[in-house]
């Protein structure tokens, strides 16, 4: 009874540590103002110190935040990086001439110790974990990607309520192994959208689809749209702020790069009218302007009706609880959402946040 309830909450645990960590960068951004309130304290710190345009930090980018996510939970070390084209002045204070530098700076210390070996996730934890006397291993993290293959293909990709983005690799190409990363990320940003899925297919073994769909070169990356399964050409950028936009316009989302849904989310502009009548109505009108809402929210479909079924609840309460009401949820929500929380419970909160703003 008591292991199986300690496997409960250890799984719980792990899971939440899984939540938390696929889709935010878990690295703390340093700046010359922050640097030495942040390091050098009561915490141990590695700091990367990186260029933007530097190939080598690109390269050393997954690894790093590998190990940031899996040392988020020991709040004794801190896991940061510096830009050193914005931040010249704690750059020149440490002497860092090349990209990337990583420097370990114990607890209580700003004389930092040079990291000099291999720049993957496992070597970096070694070396902490022998600075720091801890004991962390390198969590894998579950890919949002959707692996295709011929048992699977016409299930996903062709499944009407869905938006669906295929790349068709192999494994050998290079370009392929640069995008993997990226697209990665694409597939964690839109991982908690029912209707976007971010999807992969080794076109070498699986010679035939890639051949119907006229795939001749890799990668080739082609979107299929709910109302559309020909399959068109992505001839978008390959970054992950291309590949967000791409997305929130052709699919009605309202995403950020981190993932986080925008002020514009869960907003149905055609309820807009409504809403701004109810906030100055009397009670008597309310009632009414409620009903109307409702015949409204029954013309939505997909999202937009989820959302309208929210303005619902939403002016329900409002009725029920006064004026103040919209205003003080607000409140609470924005306190919430300045917690720790699962991405799940972010978007709810939001959501809600968002709608209320057209109530005030
Ligand atoms: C569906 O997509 C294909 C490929 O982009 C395009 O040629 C075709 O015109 C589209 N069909 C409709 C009905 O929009």
């Amino acid at each position: 009874m008591w292991s199986s309830m300690m496997m409960l909450v250890i799984g719980s645990l792990i899971l939440q540590i899984l939540i938390s960590t696929t889709s935010a960068n878990d690295v703390i951004v340093l700046t010359d103002d922050t640097f030495e309130k942040e390091v050098g304290n009561d915490r141990a710190a590695l700091v990367e110190f990186y260029a933007p345009w530097c190939g080598h930090c690109k390269k050393l980018a997954p690894e790093y935040e590998k190990l940031a996510a899996s040392f988020m939970k020991i709040n004794t070390i801190l896991i940061g990086k510096v830009d050193c084209d914005e931040q010249k002045m704690i750059c020149t204070k440490y002497k860092v001439y090349g990209y990337p530098s990583i420097l370990w700076f114990p607890k209580g210390s700003l004389t930092p110790k040079k990291f000099e070996g291999a720049r993957t996730a496992e070597a970096l934890a070694g070396f902490v974990n022998m600075e720091a006397g801890t004991n962390v291993k390198i969590l894998s993290l579950p890919s949002s990607v959707v692996a295709l293959s011929p048992d699977n293909f016409d299930k996903v990709v062709l499944d009407e309520t869905k938006n669906v983005l295929v790349e068709f690799y192999a494994p050998w190409c290079g370009h392929c192994k640069a995008l993997a990363y990226t697209y990665e990320k694409v597939a964690a940003v839109f991982r908690l959208e029912e209707e976007v899925v971010i999807a992969n297919i080794d076109a070498d073994e699986y010679k035939d689809l890639a051949e119907k769909y006229g795939v001749t070169s890799y990668p080739t990356l082609k979107f299929f749209p709910k109302n559309n399964k020909t399959g068109e050409d992505y001839v978008g950028g390959h970054e992950l702020d291309d590949f967000v936009a791409f997305f929130n316009e052709k699919c009605g989302t309202n995403r950020d790069e981190q993932g986080q849904l925008t002020s514009k989310a869960g907003i149905v502009a055609s309820l807009d009218d409504l809403v701004k009548e109810f906030v100055i109505a009397d009670d008597d009108e309310k009632k009414i302007l409620f009903s109307q809402l409702e015949e409204e929210v029954l013309m939505l479909k997909g999202s937009a009706a989820r959302h309208g079924n929210l303005y619902l609840k939403l002016m329900k309460s409002s009725m029920v609880k006064g004026e103040d009401y919209a205003k003080n949820e607000i409140q609470r929500l924005e306190g919430m959402l300045r917690k720790s929380i699962s991405a799940a419970k972010a978007d709810e909160f939001t959501l809600k946040k968002n709608i209320l703003s057209t109530f005030v």
